[in-house]
């Protein structure tokens, strides 16, 4: 329970404010330690769900309320720190009076009721840009300044897709479908299910790391073409944290030319020519 405490505190570097009143030498350390102590014996009380993952796009709650003080609330400050942004970006006041920082930023709604001590936010249409932690800070008297974290990870579905080529029957290896996880998070896995072409294949895995934070990952099935592997099914199948599971299905398609030609005679006047070709063959009679 220490440890966690600790290790809680040490992943929330805001929280531990310090206290702004210039009163000298060895009172300011009492205070400071005090309010030290607080914090610490705070981070015990604090629920496991520090670290919340959130969809792209979707709606979050950012809990923040403070039970069992009978001390005055003079404000509630929200605070984040994101890749891009870092500070201050809301204010709530006597009255559940709300003001937005710098942009009035519209998906941040005021849930919870200032005179409880509660100032719950809701957070909707998430972004990537939108990961990182979000405090709360409740300014107190005469205790000073609490503040409840958590962190927001946001999560992104893969646009899946599975193409097949149509190489020509020979010798040569070449790539025969691609199975692609687009810009996921955290990445996604790509698997197959070769049905007969299993050991005629190999498979290459290809990953890609975007600057938003997204990964996405291809897998190609390679071989050498052959004319018995055309219209075989073979099967993708994706997975990620976010889809449990997509299965993508396609035909393995080879072009080759006629082999055998056998000509059938069904009756005194009329022959059949019988050919197996991709893409069907075209038939020229001569006599
Ligand atoms: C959230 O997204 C929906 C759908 O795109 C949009 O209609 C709505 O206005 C957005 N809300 C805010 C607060 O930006
Ligand atoms: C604070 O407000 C939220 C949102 O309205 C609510 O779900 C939660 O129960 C409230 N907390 C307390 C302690 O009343
Ligand atoms: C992340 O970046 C990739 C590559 O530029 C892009 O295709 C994808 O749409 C981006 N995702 C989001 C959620 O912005």
């Amino acid at each position: 329970m220490e440890r966690l405490g600790v290790t809680a505190a040490s992943r929330r570097p805001k929280e531990i404010t310090t206290p702004v009143c210039s009163v000298a030498g060895l009172f300011n350390v009492i205070l400071k330690m005090f309010l030290l102590t607080a914090s610490h014996l705070e981070t015990k009380h604090v629920k496991a769900d520090h670290r919340v993952e959130v969809l792209l796009g979707a709606t979050t709650i950012l809990p923040c309320e403070i039970i069992g003080t009978s001390d005055r609330l003079s404000q509630i400050t929200w605070q984040r720190t994101t890749k891009q942004k870092d500070g201050h970006f809301l204010t709530i006041r006597p009255n559940n009076e709300v003001k937005y920082s710098n942009e009035e930023d519209l998906r941040f709604e005021f849930i919870g009721n200032f005179d409880e001590k509660n100032g719950t936010l809701k957070f909707s249409n998430v972004t990537l840009k939108d990961e990182g932690s979000y405090t709360c800070i409740f300014s107190l008297l005469p205790s000073g300044k609490q503040s409840r974290t958590s962190q927001r990870v946001v999560l992104v579905p893969p646009n899946t897709n599975l193409m097949s080529y149509t190489p020509i029957e020979g010798n040569e290896e070449v790539p025969l479908a691609t199975c692609t996880a687009a810009a996921s998070k955290p990445k996604a896995e790509v698997k197959w299910i070769k049905g007969s072409l299993e050991g005629k294949v190999r498979e290459e895995l290809n990953e890609t790391q975007h600057a938003n934070g997204t990964t996405t990952t291809r897998s190609t099935l390679i071989g050498k073409p052959e004319r018995e592997m055309n219209g075989q099914s073979v099967k993708c199948v994706v997975s990620s944290e976010t889809i449990k599971e997509e299965i993508l299905e396609t035909n393995i398609q080879v072009h080759y030319s006629p082999g055998k030609v056998n000509i059938i005679e069904k009756s005194k006047v009329s022959y059949e020519c019988e050919t197996e070709a991709n893409p069907i063959a075209t038939f020229t009679w001569k006599r």
